[in-house]
């Protein structure tokens, strides 16, 4: 089935935490001004689009995640001039502005909820999710995202309202045709300003079972809304309703984040026909490093393997095919580096395996997003101890599991954090040899020694995306597996109109046997290696050709 081009689907996505990218001002804080003085960077990168995280009004409980004015800007980060002008620079330089929209709860400051809390009679109470306890405890036994009950108790009305997160991220009542007004004005406010799409944080969690039952109790003691919360009864008909009432009046890129969601979910969601989102954030292989060894959850010192991250973008890639378009990514505010987690941030193996990793992602179909700093290889940081910790998640899970339950040693506690923690993601930017002290590889990773080496992960980024502007094939082409059982290697085929790429990613530190390229004839677009070996792969090599005799004219100029 032939696919339908948009240019969403074209785009490559580069995505900016405002708090750590870069300091106009010098306070220390990122800010909009700063983003404006980097779009030469990206225009050099290449990227189509950026996505900002949160840059609207908020106490900052989850750095800009809790909202507490939807029309305003957060004043670390500057002013709504500023954010114009922003908009304007990035649109002179052909760069699209694509906006966080964290609408399944406000912050506990935003006026709705000061209001909501007042009384049981207030005009706003029902813009929140307010519950009776139950024999003097919880109305539930839900377990928050960053843990603990999802439910507090509030002394002016002795009532429960939920926080699916913390407790000043207040859960909106989306059953309430008020809230959902309000929300698709705060859309079309932004709409109007002409930027062009939204990332929809926690999107699938909007709508809830009305009945609130208790969950499958987890290890942890505490129960697990996910059966009642996620894709929930009515949340296709939610967005079915923003999407007429605002999303079919503009010409939007917009991708879900759904945390939990499955294929035949996904498909509803990410529609081809255009009646919801765009696409979806699915989170399996990010997660596949949980299980053995993991002490509660996301908590593990283990690292994904092969097999199970092949599988399951395998499924993706084939499972949605010609009925719902893939969003593509290793890493973003959320999750640990991708080099680290994935590849091997070790010297020797670092560029590499970056490297092999970008190829393996750039190459499959859907829409790429890199998370800032990626495009240089960024890595893990090292936390000594709770001090060197922001992050709301990583405070709570400490306070609970550490402190509280006394399952994990703090040992065992940092080595977890070493791993996955979000912080890991969101140390500054590594902009140059001089700044960011205190963050110990600055001086080898940054971007101005990236630029000037024409070897480096930047360019190497560089080179991925530009490969995707001049080759349909690498947009639109049917996903082909290959060597599904291969313990070393990662990969797969492109097919479009008798063209076909081939596509190969050694994932381990060893050199891997593969016969994949012999006797091929054809064009390599790119690869991590300048000297090949035949029947092998080295470590971390990553090679992509173009066969020939597939090529048409077009593509054949554009790969040499
Ligand atoms: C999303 C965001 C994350 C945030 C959470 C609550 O998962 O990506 O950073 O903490 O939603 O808003
Ligand atoms: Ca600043």
């Amino acid at each position: 089935m032939a696919e339908t081009h948009a240019w969403w689907k074209e785009a490559v996505i580069y995505q900016i935490y405002p708090r750590s990218f870069m300091d106009a001002n010098g306070d220390g804080i990122g800010d909009l001004a700063g983003i404006t003085q980097r779009i030469p960077y990206l225009s050099k990168l290449g990227v189509d689009v950026v996505w900002l995280s949160p840059v609207y009004a908020s106490p900052n409980d989850d750095n800009g995640y809790d909202i507490s004015d939807y029309r305003a800007i957060m004043k670390d980060f500057g002013t709504m001039e500023d954010f114009d002008t922003l908009l304007a620079a990035a649109h002179k330089a052909g760069i699209k502005i694509v906006m966080d929209l964290v609408v399944n709860h406000t912050s506990d400051e935003h006026a709705w909820f000061i209001e909501s809390r007042k009384s049981c009679t207030n005009p706003y109470r029902d813009y929140y999710i307010w519950r009776d306890g139950k024999d003097g405890k919880e109305p539930n036994n839900w377990e928050s995202c960053f843990s603990g009950p999802a439910w507090q108790y509030d002394e002016a009305t002795g009532q429960y309202y939920l926080h699916l997160f913390s407790k000043k991220q207040v859960d909106l009542n989306w059953e309430n045709p008020r809230v959902r007004d309000e929300v698709y004005d705060l859309m079309t406010f932004w709409c109007d300003k002409g930027i062009d799409g939204f990332r929809m944080d926690v999107i699938s969690m909007i709508s809830k079972d009305q009945r609130f039952p208790d969950g499958p109790v987890k290890p942890d003691g505490y129960g697990d809304f996910s059966p009642y919360c996620i894709s929930g009864p009515r949340v296709h008909e939610f967005l079915q309703e923003m999407n007429q009432r605002v999303l079919s009046k503009y010409d939007l890129l917009t991708v879900g984040e759904a945390a939990g969601v499955t294929i035949d979910e996904a498909k509803k969601y990410a529609r081809s026909d255009g009646k919801e989102l765009g696409m979806v954030f699915q989170f399996e292989h990010v997660g596949s490093g949980n299980g053995k060894g993991s002490i509660v959850e996301k908590w593990t010192t283990g690292k994904p393997k092969l097999r199970n991250v092949r599988a399951i973008l395998n499924k993706w890639q084939t499972e949605l095919e010609g009925c719902a378009w893939n969003s593509l990514y290793w890493d973003n505010h959320d999750q640990p580096r991708c080099v680290s987690m994935f590849g091997n941030d070790a010297p020797e193996y670092r560029v590499r395996s970056a490297k092999m990793l970008a190829t393996c992602l750039h190459m499959m179909k859907g829409t790429p997003y890199i998370y800032q700093g990626e495009e240089l290889g960024m890595t893990n940081t090292h936390f000594k101890g709770l001090d060197d910790c922001r992050d709301v998640e990583e405070k709570n899970a400490w306070q609970q599991f550490v402190v509280d339950q006394k399952r994990v040693s703090p040992e065992t506690m940092l080595a977890c954090f070493d791993n996955m923690a979000r912080d890991n993601a969101r140390t500054p930017m590594q902009w140059d040899a001089s700044k960011n002290a205190g963050f110990p590889n600055y001086t080898e990773i940054n971007a101005a020694s990236e630029i000037s080496d024409p070897d480096s992960v930047f360019h190497y980024y560089q080179k991925l995306i530009k490969l995707r502007h001049e080759h349909e094939i690498i947009v639109y082409g049917r996903f082909v597996p290959l060597l599904e059982d291969d313990s070393s290697i990662y990969a797969y085929a492109r097919e479009q109109g008798g063209q076909k790429l081939l596509v190969a990613c050694n994932w381990t530190k060893d050199e891997a046997p593969c016969t994949l390229f012999e006797g091929v004839n054809g064009t390599e677009l790119i690869s991590n290696y300048k000297e090949h070996k035949k029947g092998a792969l080295q470590p971390y090599e990553a090679r992509v050709i173009l066969l020939k005799g597939s090529l048409s004219e077009g593509a054949v100029g554009a790969a040499d």
